[in-house]
């Protein structure tokens, strides 16, 4: 894989796990999410599920391309590779939730 950031703190892990992804569909109900580290798409597809819009941010392209076919049928997903510590910012503010230290969460305040 490719695009590996010097002196990231997020972990190369694949995927959330469904515990997980289960509670990412409740944090997410209704909001505006974005994701930093798509991975595969799995805990998008599960955010996607619920919130009105995500925008998800990749590293490794190849793995933004895996994601980008799994979500594929999500058309309030917007997947994005580069740096989610520059890609993301512009399109905040976000309220961060904090979610164990394998999946980062962003939500907007938007809909508070
Ligand atoms: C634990 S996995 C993410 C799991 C995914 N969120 C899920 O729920 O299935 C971490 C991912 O973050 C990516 N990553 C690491 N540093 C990054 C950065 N600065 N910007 C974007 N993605 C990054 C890695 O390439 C890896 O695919």
């Amino acid at each position: 894989m490719s695009g590996r950031a010097e002196g990231t703190s997020m972990t190369d892990g694949g995927s959330s796990i469904p515990e997980v992804q289960a509670l990412l569909r409740v944090l997410a109900s209704g909001r505006t999410a974005a994701e930093a580290g798509t991975a595969f798409g799995k805990g998008a597809q599960a955010i996607a599920g619920t919130a009105s819009s995500l925008v998800t941010v990749e590293l490794d392209a190849e793995r933004a391309a895996i994601a980008r076919t799994a979500l594929v049928d999500h058309a309030n997903v917007e997947v994005i590779v580069g740096d989610w510590r520059e890609e993301l910012s512009p399109r905040g503010p976000f309220a961060q939730v904090p979610l164990l230290s394998l999946v980062a969460v962003r939500f907007s305040r938007e809909n508070e």
